[in-house]
């Protein structure tokens, strides 16, 4: 096995940086755009804070149907069809051709309530051709196969397995799947999002996302800012040709397209690039989803527009699967792809002026608060949902689970496997129903990949960094220092976990809701069209 080129440079300079999670993701920030043949648009010339920020609708139900569980009881049925259509991404960017649920990008918000069920019926009525390069060598996305195939995960619910959006369980123009989601889970914000084999990152940049709320009494009793003062903030990152159209890059081999990552030039806020928002001065909740294909934001707010200025404090009540136990005020929100974040922002020391949120590296929207005072009659607990940790001795098994990267003679990747094995190998993973375990990922490639387990929530128990070349030469982790602190955000329950290079990162899992199979898999999106994607089966106990 040939394992990147990088290793063991960075080997050399890993203990200088800064912190174990900085420089990895440091890297995966910049807005360079592998291989692209085309001319780009330069977005960061665009006029700033000229669009307001759109706010995606709340779908209605369409009516009731049987619950297939209980067929006496009527339960909500929504649908959303996938349409193509044009939207204007900034006020001077010609109008961009975007797929998308709903006929929006983010498509239409779903709002549900722990303990009912919904049904919803995806409609693919998508054109017959993709506008987006198809790698025809990658895994399931062969010649054979029709171009435009899609089907809908919702990411982090607890749904039945023939529910769950298997990456084969596609379907064509002109079909549609009705799926059953129980929301026997706790409030917090999920999202939907196509997951078709070998073309996600395709039919994701398409546009193809939105949120999907899950609200309990629990929350309600917080008395949080809700209504108009409750937004999601849905952010992705793409890049534009000069015509307003997306650009995707290409590897140069017209027969194997496929790059390894994707990183726009331009941050999208709900589908805008630099939008404002008209604020109050007051306590505002912000649901954020990072659903770009491959890029990690280090999140904060700052007084000026400017990426070098000031981060002021603010405040995460929740991670991917609800709230933390208690508000963590924090400067720096690390979001990487399919993370959600659940942020109090209290605008009252800023009346009549303004803030920003900036990336490390770039700016990304304007808040303009308003200096007529307002009442705000909402509050922030100081303490939220307690959260047990999972005590390490209740788990049955511990697996331990390698990330790698296997490059050509140029130094590029070809494929990332996890655990050296590809999608088609017999399943491995087969944990028991209700039982625990303990996931030990093991990163050999020198990027952080956000690791998402389907069905699930667990929680991280700690990230220890060890010597690769050791373990490269004898297959022995040794460590070569202690566990890196957590930070205050990701003691939380999650569905995804950054797996930062050269560590051993581990969490740990109680597999409960159903039996059946489903997907364990990177959430960078060109990962996850390459192999880097695993079934798992919950075996009945
Ligand atoms: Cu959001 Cu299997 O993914
Ligand atoms: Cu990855």
């Amino acid at each position: 096995m040939r394992l990147n080129r990088r290793h063991f440079l960075q080997q050399l300079t890993y203990f200088t940086a800064t912190a174990a999670t900085g420089r990895a993701l440091f890297g995966q920030e910049t807005m360079t755009v592998k291989g692209a043949p085309e001319p780009l648009l330069d977005t960061s010339a665009l006029a700033r804070y000229v669009d307001p920020l759109p706010i995606p609708e709340m779908l209605k139900p369409s009516g009731l149907r049987p619950s297939p569980e209980n067929p006496a009881s009527k339960i909500p049925y929504y649908r959303v069809s996938m349409r193509q259509f044009q939207a204007k991404a900034h006020r001077d960017v010609p109008p961009t051709m975007f797929w998308g649920y709903g006929g929006a990008c983010p498509g239409p918000t779903i709002e549900v309530r722990s303990g009912q069920p919904v049904l919803v019926e995806w409609a693919n009525e998508l054109p017959n051709r993709h506008f987006l390069p198809i790698d025809h060598t990658l895994h399931g996305a062969d010649k054979e196969k029709p171009d435009v195939r899609t089907v809908v995960h919702l990411h982090g619910g607890r749904t039945p397995p023939e529910s769950d959006g298997y990456p084969e369980a596609w379907f064509v123009p002109g079909q549609s799947a009705t799926y059953y989601y129980p929301n026997q889970q706790e409030a917090t914000a999920l999202f939907y999002h196509d997951h078709a084999m070998g073309i996600t990152r395709l039919n994701a940049v398409a546009g193809l996302t939105g949120l999907y709320l899950i609200r309990d009494d629990f929350e309600r009793s917080l008395n949080l800012p809700n209504g108009a003062y409750e937004i999601p903030l849905i952010i992705f990152d793409r890049s534009f040709r000069p015509d307003g159209q997306l650009s995707y890059p290409v590897s140069g081999r017209p027969d194997a397209p496929w790059v390894s990552e994707y990183y726009g030039t331009a941050i999208l806020v709900n589908g805008k690039i630099f939008p404002y928002l008209e604020v109050e001065p007051r306590k505002y909740r912000f649901r954020v989803l990072n659903s770009s294909n491959g890029s990690f934001y280090r999140l904060s707010f700052s007084p000026e527009s400017e990426v070098r200025s000031e981060a002021l404090e603010f405040v995460q009540i929740g991670t991917e699967q609800g709230f933390l136990s208690a508000p963590a005020p924090i400067k720096v929100l690390i979001l990487g792809p399919g993370e959600r974040a659940d942020l109090i922002v209290d605008f009252s020391a800023r009346a009549g002026k303004e803030l920003y949120l900036r990336t490390a590296s770039a700016m990304v929207m304007q808040f303009r608060v308003s200096s007529v005072k307002s009442a705000d009659p909402s509050s922030l607990p100081t303490t939220l949902r307690p959260i047990r940790r999972i005590p390490e001795n209740t788990a049955a098994t511990t697996r331990q689970l390698t990330l790698s990267d296997y490059q050509n003679r140029l130094g590029r990747s070809k494929v990332m496997l996890l655990n050296g094995t590809h999608w088609s190998a017999p399943v491995t993973e087969k944990p028991l129903l209700n039982s625990t375990e303990i996931w030990s990922f093991v990163n050999l490639t020198d990027d952080s990949h956000p690791i998402h387990l389907h069905l699930v929530r667990f929680q991280i128990l700690d990230r220890t960094p060890f010597d690769l070349s050791v373990y490269q030469l004898t297959g022995k982790i040794v460590f070569t220092g202690p566990a890196v602190t957590l930070d205050a955000n990701e003691l939380g329950w999650r569905d995804t976990v950054r797996v930062d290079p050269m560590t051993v990162t581990r969490i740990i899992v109680k597999f409960e809701g159903f039996a059946g199979r489903y997907v364990w898999h990177c959430h960078m999106l060109e990962h996850e069209d390459n192999e880097m994607m695993r079934p798992y089966v919950v075996v009945p106990a």
